[in-house]
């Protein structure tokens, strides 16, 4: 488990040659998170929403405030489940799950592979390559390798947005599933309210000009299916609150 901080965080990304001046990603972002939580980022695109998981994870320095993210060890490890799993195409699944793996004899590393492998119900697929498996599959080998780290904080922008509607449903009732056997706190970026009600216990929603618009509690019980009365209840709430924040003028 995770404590991450933020302060006051501001992202300015420099003027190019063709915008005038800087864009404003983020604007004075505050917020803590900690625990076996897993809190939702949600906002329209362009938000700033995966600038903040570049910002939290360290491939870009905030332009001023602070974020810090603490775990367990001294240093807190950081898993990252991209859109796309960005598996090596000429190497195995299993060479994919090694990759990460740096530490540790290399038994218990292989162990720890084919265990997370095998909770995603893939382990069958160790020796075969990424191009001979189905989108959903590939996702979940993304998945299971940053969990295979163990990580204190698990970082996931749109994880599941590539795929077809089916795939995704089923995919969010098994995420929830591998979370609570995880001891991460999560930050899953999406912009779909539904998923984000679905999954999460925390909701952050983000508003054009990176600001932090309304940090909502989502107390339901788990595990969540899309069809569950009170989550469809409390989908429409939330809703409506991100209609009316898109009709708002955006404060500076
Ligand atoms: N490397 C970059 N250089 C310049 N501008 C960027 C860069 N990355 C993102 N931006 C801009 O910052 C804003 C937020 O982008 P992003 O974090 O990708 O939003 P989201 O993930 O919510 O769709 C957008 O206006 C985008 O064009
Ligand atoms: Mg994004």
């Amino acid at each position: 488990m995770a404590l991450l901080v933020a302060e006051h965080v501001n992202k300015v990304y420099d003027a190019q040659a063709s915008t005038q001046d800087g864009v404003q990603a983020i604007n004075d972002l505050t917020f803590e998170a900690s625990g076996h939580t897993f809190v939702c980022l949600v906002g329209p695109s362009g938000c700033g929403k995966s600038t903040f998981l570049n910002l939290v994870s360290g491939i870009e320095e905030p332009t001023s405030g602070t974020l810090s993210v603490s775990g367990d060890a001294a240093r807190a490890k950081i898993g990252y489940v991209f859109q796309d799993p960005r598996l090596l195409p000429w190497r195995t699944v299993m060479d994919n799950m090694r990759y990460v793996h740096d530490d540790g004899d290399r038994k218990s590393r292989e162990a720890k592979c084919l265990h997370y492998l095998d909770m995603v119900g893939l382990a069958h697929t160790a020796s075969m390559y990424p191009n001979q498996l189905s989108g959903g599959m590939r996702q979940r080998i993304g998945i299971a390798r940053a969990l295979s780290i163990e990580p204190d904080l698990l970082l996931m922008d749109e994880p599941f947005s590539h795929l077809d509607a089916i795939t995704a449903r089923s995919m969010r009732t098994e995420l929830q599933q591998l979370w609570q056997a995880s001891a991460a706190t999560v930050l899953f970026v999406t912009h779909d309210v539904n998923e984000a009600v679905q999954l999460s216990d925390r909701i952050l929603m983000m508003n054009r000009g990176g600001t932090l618009y309304a940090d909502i509690p989502i107390n339901l019980p788990r595990p969540r299916l899309q069809t569950d009365r009170a989550v469809v209840t409390q989908q429409a709430d939330v809703l409506a609150l991100f209609e009316q924040m898109q009709l708002e003028p955006v404060t500076p």
